[in-house]
């Protein structure tokens, strides 16, 4: 079903690139399937004033922006950090559904500290690294998400 969807999808890792990251791929896949038009799929390190100047300068462009992994405990994980500096306004609803339906599947939900939020225009998503993780989370927010784009752009007010 065709929406305003104009979507980037972000990996985050120090490790990933364009044949092994799986979890950027299967985000792409399921944004696709809710009919959002992809300006862009891009891979990231974990540094955090790259993150913030990524998510900047994305965020100009698209309505979405899905992120893919840094969301843990480990050291280098710092997306959101970097989110929280960049969004205006925190959507914690979208956390909050992320990760109490996702905890139903697996304990480990519990190690995502991704964010949600607004910058402009745009929705900034953290789903976590895994595969799995990015699947689980985003069948979890797919429903409400062109509803979420369009009040984000101002096409809507209810
Ligand atoms: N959420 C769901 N739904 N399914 C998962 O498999 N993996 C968890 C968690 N959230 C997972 C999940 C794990 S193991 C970790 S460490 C954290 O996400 C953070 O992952 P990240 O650092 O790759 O973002």
């Amino acid at each position: 079903m065709p929406n305003n969807i104009r979507a980037i999808a972000i990996s985050i890792s120090d490790t990933r690139n364009d044949s092994n990251d799986v979890s950027g791929d299967i985000l792409v896949e399921c944004l696709k399937e809710i009919g959002a038009a992809i300006i862009e799929k891009i891979i990231v390190s974990d540094d955090f004033d790259n993150l913030v100047s990524t998510l900047k300068k994305h965020s100009e462009t698209a309505n979405l922006i899905i992120t893919t992994g840094g969301t843990g405990f480990a050291p280098r994980d710092n997306t959101p950090e970097a989110t929280l500096k960049v969004i205006e306004k925190e959507a914690r609803g979208l956390s909050e559904a992320i990760r109490a339906e996702s905890s139903k599947k697996t304990p480990r939900a519990m190690l995502s500290r991704g964010v949600c939020g607004i910058r402009g225009n745009c929705l900034i998503i953290n789903l976590p690294g895994s595969p799995k993780g990015v699947s689980e989370c985003f069948e979890v927010i797919k429903a409400i998400l062109p509803h979420a784009v369009d009040q984000v752009s101002g096409f809507t007010k209810h």
